[in-house]
């Protein structure tokens, strides 16, 4: 399998009005619209007749009009040229969903299953998109250690001087690698210690999977008391999506759900509280966003590092990135 042959997140579906939108993926150019019913489509972003990028057209019926010579091209990609009509051309076609408020995309080709995204009884709280100045393997990486977030993270993370007390538990599948993370909790300020219902030197639970077709991660995130007899009043559930954008730059689509315990439910109390959920949700991501910022003039290879505990997970990344995302079939220790 290629990197075009997964179901991958390639923009948000509000994202996506009556202009069509162009969108790399994988250093793919392609074309999205929306036909006279809604329907998402993509074609590959270059006309057939002279080149021009499609996505600069515009939606005639269900026909993507190109702008330069206005040849129109249907879902599927079949092209009609209006001074030529017997002239036909065809652009590459794409699959394409819409679903947890994102389009989605893969090559005609292959036949992969749709990502499982599932949080029964959590409330949806945010749909984000994120442009990371980093190649996919750094910015999986980051997101699949936790020794930055004493001091990267303001929300989510463990207390600096206690980063040697955090347990760390790896394990692998061929296709999926599990982490699941306990120890002291960074100290929170005072209104959300009280609106999450977490007190000073409670165990932070951060547990996550990921998963490479396509690469994605789900993080759990939760506190309890050091007995484990109390648990936080709200509960978070964090899918992020890598997509590769070109060898330098990766988008990353986090969808984001949260679960309270308090008596409203998570249809009540927390609804009122979405537009802080997001906004903090989205403050995290950013934070490590910065951090890629400050990598990426450095290459991506492991070796040379000197790795600590909570990195052991970055080789067990790569190499299923390399194998099931990329299709190498033998691995790659050296991205660069
Ligand atoms: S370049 Fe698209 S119609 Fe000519
Ligand atoms: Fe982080």
């Amino acid at each position: 399998m290629g990197m075009l042959d997964h179901w991958q997140p390639v923009l948000r579906s509000r994202d996506l009005g009556r202009q069509p939108i162009g969108v790399r993926v994988a250093d793919t150019l392609i074309a999205l619209f929306r036909t006279s019913t809604g329907a998402v489509a993509a074609l590959s972003d270059i006309c057939p007749h002279r080149r021009l990028k499609l996505s600069v057209g515009r939606v005639v019926g269900d026909r993507l009009q190109c702008r330069y010579h206005g040849w129109t091209f249907d879902a599927a990609g079949c092209g009609e040229s209006p001074a030529t009509p017997k002239l036909t051309a065809c652009a590459t076609s794409y699959d394409v969903r819409e679903a947890h408020g994102l389009i989605w995309m893969k090559s005609r080709a292959s036949d992969p299953p749709f990502p499982t995204i599932t949080a029964p009884g959590f409330l949806p709280v945010a749909t984000l998109e994120h442009t990371i100045p980093a190649p996919l393997e750094l910015a999986v990486d980051n997101f699949n250690e936790i020794e930055h977030s004493g001091t990267v993270h303001q929300t989510f993370g463990y207390d600096l001087d206690r980063l040697s007390e955090v347990k760390v538990h790896i394990t692998a599948t061929a296709d999926s690698v599990h982490v699941a993370n306990s120890g002291p909790t960074k100290r929170l300020n005072r209104l959300y210690h009280w609106l999450l219902g977490v007190r000073r030197g409670d165990i932070f639970h951060d547990h996550w999977t990921t998963r490479f077709s396509p690469v994605h991660s789900v993080f759990d995130h939760w506190w309890t008391s050091p007995d484990g007899s109390r648990e936080s009043m709200v509960r978070w559930r964090i899918y992020i999506f890598f997509v590769p954008q070109d060898a330098r730059t990766t988008r990353i689509f986090t969808l984001a759900f949260a679960k309270s315990r308090y008596p409203v439910g998570p249809g009540g109390g927390l609804r009122l509280a979405r537009w802080w959920l997001r906004r903090e949700i989205d403050r995290e991501v950013r934070a490590d966003v910065a951090m890629l910022y400050h990598m990426a003039d450095y290459d991506t290879r492991i070796e040379g590092l000197k790795l600590s505990r909570f990195d052991k997970v970055l080789g067990l990344n790569r190499e299923r990135i390399a194998r099931i995302y990329r299709g190498h079939m033998a691995v790659q220790r050296t991205i660069a």
